[in-house]
């Protein structure tokens, strides 16, 4: 569903993105790890288009998209949960959630989101601003899952969340995995990105430091000492 090959990218002069190749089959849900300023924000935003890539590819459902621009991918089926919560405060929940529908036809709808997040439903005409850190979450995964995407890029759902919000948040993504979701999650909840994914990749300093099963990460104390220093 998603190949990165090679890809170098960076803010001005400065490089950030050394190399970083990616795979992301159908229905996988990849977990992007690594230490804060590893580049993992960096490498989601130049798939999307919003940090332009310098070299390398982009290619997505079977076409090269390197370059293409932010809006354009979400019409083509990826939804982008930005690090800090894409919800409008002045507006609605219901409001939030009907600017989005329609744009992309599909399973998810209003009302099969309201099932899957039961309290954006009881909180249905509150505001934006209202709600609690762990509602606007829900809200902003609302969102991207009404475009109905193909591919869902994830940077960290659950930053700055409490624990119980946190575990809440995993066992709803864990049901969107279970509805066939392709996923490539970015997170410092390492152990809780493990639990969800398939495969992980680790970045270090721009480039790909490990990959291989969740799994085997989440069982291989040295390897997260080592390269997530957790
Ligand atoms: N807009 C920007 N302008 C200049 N440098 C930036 C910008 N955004 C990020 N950087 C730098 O690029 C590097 C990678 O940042 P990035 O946000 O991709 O890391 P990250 O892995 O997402 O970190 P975190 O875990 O803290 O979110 C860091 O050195 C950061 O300072
Ligand atoms: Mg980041």
């Amino acid at each position: 569903m998603l190949r990165l090959e090679g890809i170098t990218a960076g803010y001005g002069e400065t490089q950030v993105l050394h190399g970083v190749s990616l795979e992301v089959a159908v229905g996988e849900v990849v977990a992007l790890l690594g230490r804060n300023g590893a580049g993992k924000t960096t490498t989601l935003r130049s798939i999307i288009g919003l940090t332009p890539v310098w070299n390398g590819s982009v290619v997505f459902d079977g076409q090269d998209i390197t370059r293409r621009k932010p809006h354009t991918l979400a019409l083509a089926g990826i939804g982008y949960l930005p690090e800090h919560r894409g919800v409008f405060p002045s507006l609605s929940v219901h409001e939030n959630l009907t600017l989005v529908e329609g744009r992309r036809p599909g399973a998810w709808t209003i009302a099969r989101v309201y099932e899957l997040f039961p309290r954006l439903a009881e909180r249905r005409q509150n505001g934006g601003a209202q709600l609690s850190g762990g509602e606007q979450q829900m809200l902003a995964i609302a969102r991207a899952l009404l475009l109905n995407p193909k591919l869902l890029l994830l940077d960290e759902p659950t930053e700055g969340l409490a624990p119980l919000i946190v575990r809440e948040i995993y066992a709803r993504l864990a049901d969107i995995k279970a509805e066939g979701a392709t996923v490539l999650l970015v997170e410092q909840s390492v152990r809780f990105a493990l639990s969800l994914a398939d495969r992980a990749y680790v970045l270090g300093r721009g480039q790909v430091e490990w990959q291989g099963d969740a799994a085997a990460l989440a069982g291989d104390a040295e390897a997260q000492k080592t390269w997530l220093g957790v």
